[in-house]
């Protein structure tokens, strides 16, 4: 194929697009990993992340993906044959449960239909019959990026209080962590999972893990075998600003990088405009006519929408369409999803122009695809993001153009 003019617009929930500003600081030469200036950053790494996950308790870094992170707060947090209590809210909490089965741990999966978040009652529920305590942790995804739903944290916290029960609470934050508000320490999460190629606006490398207290604790008498995940000597290690293997040296610039735009931008407006992009998003498919997988407006996720295309007809063909014709890349239906639904990435270094021309790609290919859809979600998302920036009435895009 020969080479195509003009930016690919890759619009798939992460990884995402990396901002120059981090690129650049991604090519500085590496330096030595044990010297001074090296302790310098990863102390400013740590320190701006722990802003980030909202905690003022340890953070550690490690050169890995997501998946890594999710090993890491089971194996340090937990012994052979522990109950851990895991809900079916899509294609991410079924491959962390069979992760925790594969460890030796024993899983209650609540079963679920993927298109709604863990629900409270549930939760509140199986703690409450739980009266010998066997259920160790409690461990959810925050946001579910093969459907879109976010599940709401702060009240899963709220039941586990209610129930009395000490059981672990581990979020999985890797679609939400710099997107969406999450507050590991004002909610009570023990062990908060993330990564780097999502909100971070990253390239893929980091994972990482928020521990609280309560979860150092735990680590000293949990018996799962751990050795390079293992917490203590990253801990002991990172205090002097080292680690106890080769970091990922230049994705640690990087990470500061992107720790200086979101804190720039402040946390608060980092999050409103994922929501503003969010809802623009979901204007756009009902003016289409396509249904959202989530189904409780509640659960509605800031960082990705994933879409239904309706009964016999092929979200990947939609993809490739999209792919080939407008050289954007949007997500695929993953597990059970595939080729039902297609998924559109609106988080990390984003703005207004690049949704409306996410949109737009989305729009043209629906109108060369053959789906049945109507015209007007472009508009109707234009309409909104405009109304939004006035403080008066915004007139119709239509009206404008
Ligand atoms: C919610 C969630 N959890 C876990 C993972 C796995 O992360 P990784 O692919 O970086 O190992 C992903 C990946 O997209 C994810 O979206």
């Amino acid at each position: 194929m020969g080479s195509k003019s003009g930016r690919h617009f890759l619009q798939i929930p992460g990884p995402t697009n990396v901002p120059d500003r981090i690129l650049r600081s991604l090519s500085r030469p590496t330096i030595d990993h044990r010297g001074p200036a090296f302790a310098r950053i990863a102390r400013e790494a740590i320190e701006g992340l722990q802003r980030v996950f909202a905690t003022t308790g340890a953070v550690v870094i490690y050169p890995s993906s997501g998946t890594g992170a999710w090993e890491a707060a089971l194996v340090n947090t937990l012994s052979p044959g522990d109950k851990v209590l895991m809900f079916e809210t899509g294609h991410f909490a079924t491959l962390w449960r069979s992760m925790a089965v594969r460890l030796g741990l024993q899983v209650d999966f609540v079963p679920g239909d993927w298109r709604h978040g863990v629900d409270p009652g549930v939760v509140l529920a199986k703690l409450t019959e739980d009266r010998d305590r066997a259920i160790k942790a409690v461990a959810i995804v925050h946001n579910e990026t093969s459907t879109g739903v976010t599940s709401r944290v702060a009240d899963v916290r709220r039941q586990i209080d209610k129930a009395g029960h000490p059981a672990l609470f581990m979020v999985d934050t890797i679609s939400s962590l710099g997107s969406i508000d999450f507050r590991h320490d004002e909610w009570g999460v023990d062990v908060t999972v993330g990564c780097s190629q999502k909100g971070l606006m990253l390239p893929p490398g980091l994972g990482l893990n928020a521990i609280s207290g309560k979860a150092l604790t735990a680590a000293k008498s949990a018996r799962l075998p751990r050795a390079y995940w293992d917490w203590e000597s990253m801990i002991e290690d990172n205090k002097a600003g080292f680690f106890p293997y080769t970091p990922a040296t230049n994705l640690l610039y990087g990470l500061c990088e992107a720790l200086s735009m979101l804190l720039e931008e402040g946390l608060a407006n980092v999050f409103a405009r994922h929501r503003r992009h969010a809802e623009a998003t979901r204007r756009a498919v009902q003016a289409w006519g396509l249904e959202l997988v989530p189904l409780n407006p509640e659960e509605y996720s800031s960082s990705l929408t994933a879409v239904k295309v309706p009964d016999g007809h092929d979200a990947d063909a939609l993809r490739k369409a999209v792919l080939d014709r407008f050289d954007m890349s949007l997500g695929t239906g993953l597990g059970k999803l595939k080729g039902k639904i297609f998924r559109i990435g609106h988080l990390g270094d984003f703005n207004d122009l690049m949704l409306a021309g996410t949109l737009s790609g989305v729009e043209l290919g629906l109108a060369v695809s053959g789906i049945p859809f109507k015209r007007g979600g472009v508009t109707a998302a234009l309409d909104y993001l405009a109304a939004e920036v006035s403080t008066q009435t915004a007139p119709s895009m239509q009206t404008v153009l």
